[in-house]
């Protein structure tokens, strides 16, 4: 198959351009380059330089493309907070912009990586696709108007697409500070260094930590899966595990001692949250296979910046 990446630079879209090239599909990517690297692309991706809300660039990258994986995006909730109207318009834009420029194009399926920062606060866990959003931040409300246009727009012009709500996603090269760090890289960093770790809300908040290779399969699937149209599906482990289970783990792993320091203060972001998998099971014959401790052992042997 013709699969075009947008944002196929970043942390998610390498993985997903290697494994789809390596298996004999043609990839190209899309990525202005403002958080990505594209040195870790595969030689056999084709790269372009360029934003997803330049209509006239995805035109000529789209001749030929079945579908369309749209991961271009800003991606922190904290910056999302300083830089609304940036997130909104990168985010929300670009996703109307592709939309526009698909149907024009002849692609069969676009498939959307939203994320499970869209439900917000709930108080049912495992949280159901069907919930009723609560989205909290800029950031969760431009994926979730993105999600939005997807469908409105796909269902207009007939063309398939797809939304896959992605959990806290960990693995090797992901992000580290002082660029916007996700709590896996960050903490696996400070323990294997001996930093110190604060644990806001004494570590009590839970979260779903999905790894990166079963993230990666499970968007593979819905490039193919008969029964996506129109679909959000949720993409986690399934697992809930404190912060506090957490560094447990990281210190296993490493085989070093975390200095913990503690917060009674909540440091926002929800209390819980957790993904119920099973329709990803159903529809796209999906299930995670990496657990959190086999995860971060892949992180600590094949990703150089946590050798000490
Ligand atoms: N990593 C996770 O845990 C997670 C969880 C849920 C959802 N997601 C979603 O998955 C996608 C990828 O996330 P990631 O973790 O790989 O983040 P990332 O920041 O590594 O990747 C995003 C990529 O988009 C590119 N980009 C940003 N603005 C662009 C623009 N205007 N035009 C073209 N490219 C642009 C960036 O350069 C970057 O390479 C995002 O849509 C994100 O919302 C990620």
């Amino acid at each position: 198959m013709h699969f075009l990446i947008t944002g196929g630079a970043g942390f998610l879209g390498t993985a997903l351009a290697n494994h789809l090239a390596a298996q004999g599909h043609q990839v190209r990517v899309l990525d202005d380059l403002s958080a990505g690297e594209p040195s870790a692309l595969d030689a056999r991706v084709l790269f372009t330089r360029g934003d997803v809300r330049d209509i006239p660039k995805l035109w000529s990258l789209l001749q030929g493309t079945d579908c369309v994986y749209h991961l271009a995006a800003r991606v922190s909730v904290p910056e999302s907070i300083l830089y609304p109207v940036e997130y909104n318009a990168v985010n929300v834009g670009g996703t109307v912009s592709l939309m526009t420029a698909v149907r024009d194009a002849g692609v069969q399926r676009v498939i959307l990586t939203s994320s499970g920062a869209a439900y917000g606060r709930q108080e049912q866990q495992p949280v159901r696709e069907d919930a009723s959003m609560r989205p909290d931040s800029p950031y969760a409300a431009s994926k979730l108007a993105s999600e939005y246009y997807l469908h409105s727009i796909g269902e207009l012009w007939r063309i398939e697409t797809v939304v896959l709500r992605i959990f806290n996603a960990y693995g090797p090269r992901q992000p580290l500070p002082p660029s916007h760090a996700p709590v896996i890289p960050r903490f696996l960093k400070q323990v294997v260094n001996g930093g110190s770790i604060v644990l806001f809300g004494g570590g009590k908040q839970t979260r779903d930590f999905v790894y990166i290779g079963d993230v990666v399969n499970a968007l593979a699937a819905a490039a193919t899966a008969a029964r996506v149209n129109r679909a959000i599906i949720n993409i986690g482990s399934g697992q809930e595990v404190s912060i506090t289970q957490l560094v447990d783990t990281l210190e296993r792993v490493t085989g070093y001692a975390a200095h913990r320091l503690i917060n009674p203060e909540e440091s926002g972001g929800v209390p819980r949250l957790v993904a119920d998998i099973r329709l990803a099971r159903e529809l796209l014959g999906w299930q995670p296979h990496v657990s959190l401790t086999e995860g971060l052992q892949r992180m600590l042997q094949e990703d150089e910046r946590f050798k000490k």
